[in-house]
């Protein structure tokens, strides 16, 4: 899976498009019905309209009548994993569960590949999430 799920988010990562960074992200979900999705960053020249990868992926995964997130890999170039911004952790929170598995990934220019595993509810503690509004009426 996560093998798989590696080859994704390279092949996603190399059609970001950064103008303004030049920081390359792919990002990689499967869910839990073992399909996989992708996405990579689009910047704007708004600068605060930029759609990350895995927001991009997430919307590509609701597109296509998805919800459940099983696992997220995230990728960029360099030597230190690539982690979730918060404002994608809690767009992650939306459809997972705390023991969902993220795995931070980068990439060098030797091909050589950090990374790092984690979990949903160890990158997002005490998080807010839809079961909070169900006493609401
Ligand atoms: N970026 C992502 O796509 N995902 C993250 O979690 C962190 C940041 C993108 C946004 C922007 O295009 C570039 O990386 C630099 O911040």
């Amino acid at each position: 899976m996560w093998e798989l799920m590696l080859e994704k988010a390279k092949a996603v990562m190399q059609l970001a498009y950064c103008p303004y960074s030049n920081f390359q992200v792919g990002a990689c979900i499967v869910t839990e019905s073992d399909d996989y999705f992708v996405g990579c960053n689009v910047e704007n020249a708004s600068y605060s309209m930029t759609i990350d990868a895995e927001a991009n992926a997430i919307a590509h995964m609701v597109a296509a009548g998805q919800q459940s997130i099983k696992a997220i890999l995230i990728l960029c170039h360099g030597e230190t994993p690539c982690a979730p911004c918060g404002a994608c952790r809690q767009k992650i929170r939306e459809f997972a569960q705390e023991n969902t598995a993220v795995m931070m990934c980068s990439i060098d220019a030797n091909g050589k590949l950090y990374q790092q595993e984690s979990t949903l509810g160890v990158l997002m503690p005490h998080s807010f999430g839809p079961e909070f509004l169900d006493d609401c009426g």
